[in-house]
């Protein structure tokens, strides 16, 4: 009898794990009982005590991970494939196969051969991409990098710490858009550049950016918590970053002559990555002055424009329940900055960057300098935003000379 596509799937995977050339098995499309748990991730691990099969479970708000024997892990895994879970997809460096069961029991399995990409690695999906979740690819922050570590983002082993799971996906997904932008952007592979990260904090997104970008980006933190400064250099020191500082300071401070030399002689990219409130205004002006090519921020805490906010009259009703304001303030504050920067030249792009199930505050605007002498055409559509919601100063238009109530 012909062997079932679920038995020829085990079989592919016992080859690969036995063959050391399994990369990942996802486990997904789940209908056991509980309703939070997504997917089941398995990676290979080499542990001090041998090699392990890495078997993460992920729930809506965590991860459960724990490492197996090969041998036992593929006995926990047969009856979950086609059992608890209906999908399951089988990465290794030469083929992908896809096992779809159905709930009636039959299955259907596609084996690919792989792009055989250069030493295993698989280019991330550009930020406005639909590409799949499932998609092979290699970390590129490799997971055993010792800054990581330092943070206390990883552990010994590559894995994640408790808590971090979260951070460590954003710092990979991050470093996934840099690439892409930076390339929209223009940047030649070799270029020198300067980067700035306002709001930088403990200073993994700052880290990741001067390790993908490497020495010929010389890459400055700002942050005004002094024991974070020093808690960063000391880790850049140790690591043998000496391309990567940080500086303490307030962000709207920057824009002295004397404070902007001490970041860079030139700012090519400026990064703000949940910088407070107006701090996002701060540094995305400060990018503008400098004449940046690339601007990267996630803003969070949208506090500036709620005062202001007076409801038009057929939103007056919506805009009496709080939390329909907050999300209103957010997107105004939001929509302004990205036309003040489209009337400063900039081509802007909003999108999340990554999951809401990871972090609510996902929303990135991307800003690569189109017009270096600005668009003064988008001048009346920001003010007909402003007017519309009463608006009459935002931080950003104040700070970019930009008169939001009169031309
Ligand atoms: C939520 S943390 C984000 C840290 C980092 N960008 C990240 O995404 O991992 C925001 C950081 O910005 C810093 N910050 C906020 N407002 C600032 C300002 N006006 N000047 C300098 N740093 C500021 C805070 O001290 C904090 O460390």
């Amino acid at each position: 009898m012909q062997p079932t596509a679920r038995e020829r799937f085990l079989r592919l995977l016992h080859a690969a794990v036995g063959d050391g050339a399994l990369v990942k098995l996802t486990l997904s499309r789940h209908r056991s009982a509980d309703p939070t748990l997504q997917n089941l991730l398995v990676r290979p691990v080499t542990l001090q005590a041998g090699p392990r099969l890495s078997l993460v479970w992920r729930h809506a708000t965590r991860d459960i991970t724990k490492n197996f024997p090969p041998a036992e892990a593929l006995a926990l895994l047969a009856p979950l494939i086609g059992g608890d879970f209906l999908d399951a997809h089988l990465f290794t460096a030469a083929q992908t196969a896809q096992l779809t069961c159905q709930p009636d029991g039959t299955a259907r399995l596609r084996v690919k051969a792989s792009a055989a990409p250069a030493a295993g690695v698989v280019l991330p999906p550009a930020p406005d991409s639909s590409s799949p979740h499932d998609q092979p690819k290699s970390h590129l922050v490799p997971t055993n990098a010792a800054w990581l570590r330092a943070l206390g983002v990883t552990n010994d082993t590559g894995q994640p710490r408790a808590g971090m799971a979260d951070k460590f996906r954003q710092i990979q997904k991050f470093s996934e858009l840099l690439t892409h932008l930076a390339t929209e952007a223009g940047f030649a592979t070799d270029e020198a550049l300067h980067v700035a990260d306002m709001g930088s904090g403990k200073g993994y997104l700052t880290f990741a950016t001067a390790a993908l970008l490497g020495p010929r980006a010389t890459v400055r933190g700002v942050e005004q918590r002094p024991e974070l400064v020093a808690l960063c250099n000391r880790i850049a020191h140790e690591n043998n970053f000496p391309h990567l500082r940080f500086t303490a300071g307030q962000i709207a401070n920057l824009g002295t002559e004397q404070r902007q030399a001490e970041i860079a002689p030139a700012t090519d990219v400026v990064l703000a990555l949940h910088a407070c409130d107006t701090a996002t205004d701060d540094a995305l002006a400060y990018g503008v002055a400098a004449g940046a090519r690339l601007l990267i921020v996630s803003p969070c805490c949208h506090q500036e424009l709620r005062s202001q906010l007076s409801a038009p009259p057929v939103l007056a009703a919506a805009l009496r329940h709080g939390i329909f304001q907050e999300r209103q303030a957010e997107f105004l504050t939001d929509a302004l900055r990205a036309q003040l920067l489209e009337w400063a030249g900039y081509r802007v792009k909003v999108f999340e960057f990554i999951s809401t199930e990871h972090t609510a505050k996902n929303l990135m605007l991307a800003a690569i300098r189109a017009h270096p002498s600005g668009n003064p055409t988008r001048a009346a559509g920001v003010r007909e935003l402003a007017a519309f919601y009463g608006i009459h100063t935002q931080r950003l238009a104040t700070r970019l000379g930009f008169n939001l109530t009169q031309s």
